[in-house]
């Protein structure tokens, strides 16, 4: 892969400041239909979750208040994000959104580890060596009970093709934020290189609500573990 036909992490991670600066709350305060697949799959005395990427905190407010026991623990590198958090949707006690790029590892402050590592629409964000590091310092804040749910935007969706053709199932969709697109073995060859097994994986389209008008997204959600062996 060539690294420098990719726009570069400081300017992707622009690139959300101005979509959430232009866009504001735009998923709105409801739950991502991943967070709902989660919720079934989420052991109801899990104490801890980790919400990567999560925004201005949707589905991190949504978790907690379903799951009395649970404390959530989100990062996100848009200040922008954090900002609308605080903002708008703060005052959860049970809630920590921290503004912290993920390559940068996790605020000193958070668990050592968690009993569900969770993410919606995060990893199509970076390419398959990046989605590599990510899942692999994951690991290193699980242990073998913790739970991994995630979803991954998949080659079905509309998006798929459109914009600057960057790599394979690679495309520049939007200004400066590149998109990959996952098929069934991108998945399997993606975990295969970390130390996470998968549990389950399954397909979905959702409908979900953008600057308050439906928008399909089709994308498979994974749930996984650490590997038995590591
Ligand atoms: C498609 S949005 C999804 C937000 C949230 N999960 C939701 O469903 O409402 C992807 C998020 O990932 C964040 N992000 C991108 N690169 C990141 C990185 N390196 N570290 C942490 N967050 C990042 C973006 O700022 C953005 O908020």
């Amino acid at each position: 892969m060539n690294q420098n036909i990719i726009p570069c992490k400081t300017d992707r991670i622009k690139s959300w400041d101005h979509i959430y600066a232009r866009d504001l709350l735009r998923w709105g305060i409801n739950p991502s239909v991943t967070a709902k697949l989660a919720m079934i799959d989420i052991p109801k005395e899990s104490k801890c979750l980790l919400d990567v990427g999560c925004g201005y905190g949707r589905d991190a407010i949504n978790f907690t208040e379903k799951l009395n026991n649970l404390i959530v623990y989100g990062i996100d590198s848009s200040i922008k994000a954090v900002t609308l958090y605080n903002e708008q949707l703060d005052s959860r006690p049970r809630v920590k959104i921290r503004c912290s790029d993920i390559f940068k590892g996790l605020p000193n402050e958070f668990p050592k580890k968690f009993d569900v590592i969770f993410s919606n629409y995060f990893f199509h964000l970076f390419n398959n060596n990046e989605c590599v590091k990510i899942l692999n310092l994951l690991c290193s804040v699980m242990s073998k009970k913790s739970l991994f749910l995630s979803s991954f935007v998949s080659n079905k969706d509309r998006h798929f093709g459109k914009g600057k053709k960057l790599d394979y199932s690679l495309y520049e969709v939007q200004k400066g934020v590149p998109w990959l697109f996952f098929n069934e073995k991108m998945i399997l060859t993606l975990f295969a290189q970390s130390n996470l097994e998968i549990i389950r994986m399954n397909h979905f389209t959702e409908l979900e609500s953008r600057r308050s008008e439906p928008d399909r997204v089709d994308a498979f959600y994974v749930i996984a573990k650490i590997k038995i062996d590591y």
